[in-house]
């Protein structure tokens, strides 16, 4: 897939797509990273990208034309053009799943108060945020979305089995990982993850994850599908089952598919 950054700021760029599955995406040909610089598309002496807000009030506001022909330059039919901004939909791993398999994603990284709401309202298909804290611009969260993104392209990451893992994945939040030596400090590596005993492993790790969801965010587990083993544990572990999967074997959209099988 091809990804274009649309930034006054390219130099923000020098290092981040250098180092990681980024890096391995981008040499082994699944990744292209391109960036078009809305300053390059203006015509006056100043190549000006912003201007006063039209009503008055603080901050500077980047005017469309820059970014319209920036990207018209490049856009095709099957580009998705993404605006960045705090106002968007908020991103995560199943967006990450999705944008991963589009061929090619324009990113337009808002700068200053604003865009010109004539960016959004005629140039983009979608609006995205990575979440609610407001950055200095888009650039920062375009990092990191394409960081998400090229780690689920096909080589990018060594063991494919250590993203099909991941927290999110399904849904729920990571068990928690040990390596050498086998006690450090005094805590030592729970017995189950040395018995050499494959299915205890997956057990344990299956339980450990549901744990650290329920307790650090227990509103994921409404997606979640929980088996009638998967509630006893909770239950034994936490006296209750947490509110969010109080009524049936799962919440939300996913209890009403299971309700249909
Ligand atoms: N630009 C400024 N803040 C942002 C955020 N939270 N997500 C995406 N783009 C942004």
């Amino acid at each position: 897939m091809r990804i274009d950054l649309i930034t006054i700021f390219p130099e923000f760029f020098v290092g981040p797509f250098d180092c990681g599955p980024t890096r391995i995406a981008r040499e082994k040909g699944v990744l292209e990273i391109g960036i078009v610089n809305p300053r390059d598309f203006t015509t006056d002496l100043h190549r000006t990208v912003d201007d006063y807000p039209f009503g008055g009030g603080a901050g500077m506001v980047m005017k469309p034309e820059p970014i319209f022909l920036a990207v018209e330059s490049i856009r095709k039919p099957e580009s998705r053009v993404i605006l960045l901004s705090p106002q968007g939909e908020r991103f995560d791993q199943q967006m990450a799943h999705r944008f991963c398999s589009l061929s090619h994603l324009i990113l337009i990284c808002g700068r200053y108060k604003g865009v010109d709401e004539r960016v959004r309202l005629l140039l983009i298909d979608q609006e995205v945020s990575i979440g609610d804290y407001v950055l200095a611009g888009g650039e920062a969260a375009a990092v990191v979305m394409i960081e998400a993104i090229a780690r689920l392209l096909p080589g990018a990451v060594g063991d494919e089995d250590s993203v099909a893992t991941d927290s999110f994945e399904n849904g729920l939040l990571d068990a928690p990982v040990y390596t050498r030596p086998r006690e450090f400090r005094g805590v030592s590596v729970p017995e189950v993850l040395i018995s050499g005993n494959h299915g205890a492993v997956a057990k344990w790790r299956r339980q450990q994850a549901l744990l650290n969801t329920a307790r650090r965010r227990p509103e994921l587990l409404r997606n979640v599908l929980l088996s009638a083993e998967d509630r006893d544990f909770l239950l034994r572990e936490l006296g209750e089952l947490p509110a969010e999967i109080k009524d049936g074997e799962c919440g939300g959209e996913i209890k009403k598919v299971f309700e249909k099988i």
